[in-house]
């Protein structure tokens, strides 16, 4: 499922970015660009990013 429109990130992106060791929601941001344009998908993507680490 697209995150993020804007660059066309997944949430599989997502998920797999923290699984290679992105350790908070800026450094996934920072590593695929989510919430750097428009910033619709900031929640989102934060939200995935928790619950993965939260997961692992
Ligand atoms: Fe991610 Fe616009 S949808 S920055």
């Amino acid at each position: 499922m697209y995150v993020c429109l804007c660059r066309g990130v997944t949430d599989s992106q997502i998920k797999q970015a923290v699984e290679e060791g992105a350790q908070s929601v800026r450094e996934v941001n920072d590593l695929l660009g989510t919430a750097r344009q428009c910033g619709k998908c900031g929640l989102t993507t934060r939200d995935i990013v928790n619950q993965h680490l939260d997961a692992m």
